[in-house]
């Protein structure tokens, strides 16, 4: 099919690089105007951005090399994965030093320099908190794990276990962890259990605990007042445990995360949080909710209660699947992913605010996942999601790699992947003779999150130009050759170059920050049809969601006037009410 990019000059000329943010105090459709609500924010996991030194593993001076090339995308907010010291048990989520840069990502004054040239470039960086668990690397568990009386004890969640009559120890409770098996090991030397809601070496800090607390403030004052503008906060909604810890329901082992997160203490400590920290500084703070309802949304991000900005909320991005331990891909369908953005809209009020996002390093590519990765419809279908994720109410989250299309690894077996969640999954499902090894792998590959993580594809050279090494830590996908950025920047109706002029309008039009979002036809099987309202300006976007073509004919009071952005000519219309939509065809109307 011939796919081409429309864009019409006269209007995309004239819209600005960067939004014009509303005065300050004065209400935009009843919302409170700020910098992190009209940001598009990217994704960057240092590992697999670039490596700049040739030892297979991306580094911050490979990522400072690569800034011209998200400015050029338009994007005005940079959150980077973890980039602290770590013994890397999960990629950085264990951390052992907070102050400190990992070894293999570079030195403190080449995070001072990225940090530099992100600003000359009129973008912010925000980074990664992590801070319900910390490596056992750290010193703080080095310490705690000593004796019983170590000032640091108290810093981690110890249990004595249970003690059966014949002497056997069994755990404190039946706490699964999210990496397989239980969420307690017994650590010999002081003969108790401790908590790690992840792998073993990620122990639980005790957030009762006011010293952890004051020491996590610290941290955060440390980033903030070196430039960084706020924090990503992994799995947050956990720091405040079940009171008394007692043993999880059957019903409610079916989904862990919804027992363990929003415990009686996180309100209390997210406000301090925000008033001994967040409110000193310009930033933004985005909680990474797992376990958490749309219903209880509110209670994190209205901002009245002075706790966080926004949060990831999971209903999209894991539709039909689970967010805990080894799941499969799941069916699903149009209404149903519709009625997740619905429900948003209808629940959030103007007090919250809301994030879009269907990618990070923790789940599959979206064309694989959600769309048809098939040579005839990446394209468009990559367009498609980011026309949806770039229009819809919230602020946008785009993950590396999402801007060219990138697709899935074709894993086959264990020894492709890295990731520690596979490999314990692998030993307590397939070891144990759960499952088969095939079905296991066969499973793994389509939602594995080492998918998100293969290394960024900027050009056809060996590795992709990721790295001058013949051994990346993960290997590259094997597509390379045909998705890869030097080629898209070559290639008018790119991804890329569809994603540049999608930012470029989103930024100019403060009627797909702030605008009232309405969708048309909720039960419609192929097409989502929605407007953006702003006051007398309104935004129609259409989608086809399939891989045929639609003769979509759109409710009676609107009409496709004029066309801002498409993959087709819209000059083989019939009339303006109906319109004829190709496989995966997205487009976006002024009206
Ligand atoms: C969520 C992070 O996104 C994921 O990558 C990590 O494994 C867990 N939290 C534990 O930190």
């Amino acid at each position: 099919m011939f796919w081409r990019m429309l864009l019409k000059a006269s209007i995309v000329a004239a819209l600005s690089a960067f939004p014009a943010a509303a005065p300050a105090q004065q209400l935009v459709n009843g919302y409170e105007p700020k910098w992190w609500k009209e940001a598009v924010v990217y994704q960057v996991y240092p590992r697999s951005f670039q490596d700049s030194n040739g030892d297979g593993i991306g580094d911050l001076p490979g990522i400072t090399s690569r800034l011209d090339y998200l400015q050029k995308l338009g994007v005005a907010v940079i959150w980077l994965s973890p980039h602290f010291d770590s013994p890397n048990a999960d990629n950085g989520y264990d951390i052992r030093d907070y102050r400190k840069v990992m070894t293999e990502f570079g030195t403190m004054a080449d995070f001072d320099t990225l940090l530099a040239g992100i600003k000359q470039r009129h973008m912010r960086l925000i980074i990664d908190l992590v801070v319900n668990h910390t490596s056992d690397e750290n010193k703080w568990f080095v310490e705690s794990r000593r004796s019983r009386t170590n000032p640091y004890r108290d810093f981690y969640i110890w249990r004595p276990g249970k003690t059966a009559p014949d002497g056997t120890r069994t755990p404190p409770n039946n706490y699964p962890s999210y990496f397989s098996g239980s969420a307690w090991t017994l650590d010999p030397k002081t003969n108790e259990y401790y908590l790690h809601y992840f792998a073993a070496k990620q122990p639980d800090l005790n957030w009762t605990n006011p010293k952890v607390r004051e020491e996590v403030y610290s941290l955060m004052r440390f980033w903030l007042d070196k430039g960084v503008s706020g924090f990503r906060m992994d799995v947050i909604p956990l720091i405040s445990k079940p009171t008394g810890m007692p043993d999880l329901t059957a019903e409610q082992l079916k989904a862990p995360p919804n027992a363990y997160a929003n415990g009686p203490h996180l309100a209390e400590y997210l406000r301090e949080m925000n008033h001994d920290v967040l409110s000193k500084y310009d930033d933004m703070s985005v909680g990474e909710a797992t376990g958490t309802t749309l219903a209880q949304e509110n209670s994190l991000v209205d901002d009245r209660r002075h706790e966080l900005n926004m949060i990831f909320n999971f209903d999209a991005i894991k539709l039909g699947r689970s967010d805990f331990g080894p799941s499969q891909l799941g069916s699903w369908s149009l209404p149903e992913l519709k009625a997740i953005y619905d429900a948003h809209a209808t629940v959030l009020t103007k007090h919250d605010w809301d994030t879009v996002f269907l990618s990070n390093h923790d789940n599959p590519r979206i064309v694989s996942t959600f769309g048809n990765d098939s040579q005839a419809t990446r394209v468009p279908c990559a367009k498609l999601f980011e026309t949806m994720i770039l229009t819809l109410r919230g602020t946008p989250f785009l993950y590396e790699g999402d801007e060219l299309g990138m697709t899935d690894y074709p894993f086959k077996k264990l020894e492709d992947y890295d990731d520690i969640s596979i490999k314990n999954a692998y030993k307590a499902e397939v070891e144990t003779g759960k499952i088969s090894a095939a079905d296991f792998l066969a499973a793994q590959a389509k939602v594995s999150r080492d998918n998100a993580r293969t290394p960024m594809q900027w050009n056809s050279s060996p590795e992709a130009g990721f790295t001058t090494s013949a051994h990346p830590w993960l290997a590259v996908n094997p597509n390379y050759k045909q998705i890869n950025a030097e080629q898209e920047e070559s290639d008018s109706a790119s991804v890329l170059n569809y994603v540049r002029a999608l930012i470029k309008l989103r930024a100019g039009t403060l009627a797909f920050v702030y605008g009232d979002f309405k969708d048309l036809d909720p039960q419609h099987p192929q097409v989502f049809a929605y407007t953006r309202t702003l006051g007398k300006e309104q935004y129609l976007v259409v989608e086809n969601f399939s891989s045929s073509p639609v003769h979509y004919t759109l409710p009676e009071s609107l009409k496709a006037a004029t066309l801002l952005l498409s993959d087709l000519p819209d000059s083989h219309e019939a009339s303006t009410s109906t319109l004829n939509l190709g496989a995966w065809e997205s487009r976006i109307y002024k009206q």
